[in-house]
């Protein structure tokens, strides 16, 4: 199975992301959102960050053009059927990519390989709702896409060996190197790191440890690139709390109930770095804890 060309839909935090490391990569791409400006401003910050690539002598100014010259954006989820490859990356929520899945199906070519970046969601229930289980698959980035290593690979309870075989050989090209994980909830890297998160916010929210306290802890205490609770507002909590969500209903074990802190700073809209305020808050000159 050769894949040349691959659709991305959701150009947000993972979908530009993984335009950028599969145009590096040479694959001709189109990238998907329903919104022209969520387009433009997910091709403004794909060209800043191929440009800090550049300043730091990790890539040619030449791979970056070529690399920018190769990502198409559209409106229309119908110009992103004929391509070998589709990556869903749209909100974390089961009913938009269900509605996505079957507004592509009649615009997908019979070959292409069809897969979610969910980071929870059953692989084997969001393939069953398609016309190609056996070519679906979970194809998990980690953000940011450009400098983490690693992809997950879930296979789904109906995936065939020659569309794993085709995945595998496409992180490959990548350059990335790729986990299988089978099809439970949150995989491999959110089953381990969410409820770590979620522990963190228990934390603050029992008075253990102030926002501070804790995020320092766990950078000098543990050797962690960045503090639990600065990592949650990277990664947006209404993500992370979503992901517990799915924890706690799929292995059914109160060891997973999301802390009503979390739940607290998702209702109040405070969903981190991109609504500029969570456990941080962004707006001035350096973040902020907000507790
Ligand atoms: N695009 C391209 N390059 C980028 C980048 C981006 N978006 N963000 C950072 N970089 C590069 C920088 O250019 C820099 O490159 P060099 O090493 O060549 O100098 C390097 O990454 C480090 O960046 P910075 O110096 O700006 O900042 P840093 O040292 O603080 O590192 C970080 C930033 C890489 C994000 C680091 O803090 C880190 O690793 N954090 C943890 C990230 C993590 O755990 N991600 C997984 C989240 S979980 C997930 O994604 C799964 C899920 O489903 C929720």
């Amino acid at each position: 199975m050769d894949i040349q060309s691959v659709g991305i839909v959701g150009a947000g935090q993972m979908g530009n992301g993984i335009a950028h490391v599969f145009a590096m990569a040479g694959f001709d791409v189109v990238l998907n959102d329903i919104s022209e400006d969520a387009l433009s401003r997910a091709l403004a910050l794909i060209d800043k960050n191929l440009e800090r690539q550049v300043q730091r002598g990790k890539i040619a100014a030449e791979a970056k053009a070529a690399a920018l010259a190769r990502i198409r954006t559209t409106t229309r989820l119908a110009d992103v059927g004929p391509t070998d490859l589709v990556i869903e990356a749209a909100t974390e929520r089961e009913m938009v990519k269900q509605a996505i899945f079957e507004d592509l199906l009649p615009h997908l070519k019979p070959h292409t390989i069809l897969t979610s970046n969910t980071s929870s969601i059953s692989i084997t229930r969001l393939a069953s709702r398609t016309d190609r289980p056996e070519r679906f698959m979970g194809f998990h980035f980690m953000n940011p896409v450009p400098v983490m290593q690693l992809v997950e690979l879930i296979r789904g309870i109906a995936t065939d060996d020659a569309t794993y075989k085709a995945l595998h050989a496409v992180v490959e090209k990548l350059g990335k190197t790729a986990a299988s994980a089978e099809d439970f909830p949150a995989f491999i890297v959110n089953r381990i790191l969410m409820p770590m998160i979620n522990e963190a916010v228990y934390t603050l929210y029992e008075g253990v440890g102030s926002v501070k306290s804790i995020d320092e802890s766990l950078k000098l205490g543990a050797n962690h690139p960045m503090g639990p609770l600065e990592l949650a507002d990277f990664i947006g909590l209404d993500t992370c709390l979503a992901i517990m969500n799915v924890l706690h209903d799929g292995l059914a074990d109160t060891k997973y109930r999301p802390c009503p802190l979390l739940t607290k700073y998702v209702e109040a809209g405070w969903l981190g770095r991109k609504t500029q305020r969570g456990f941080y808050d962004y707006r001035g000159e350096v973040p902020v804890p907000t507790r």
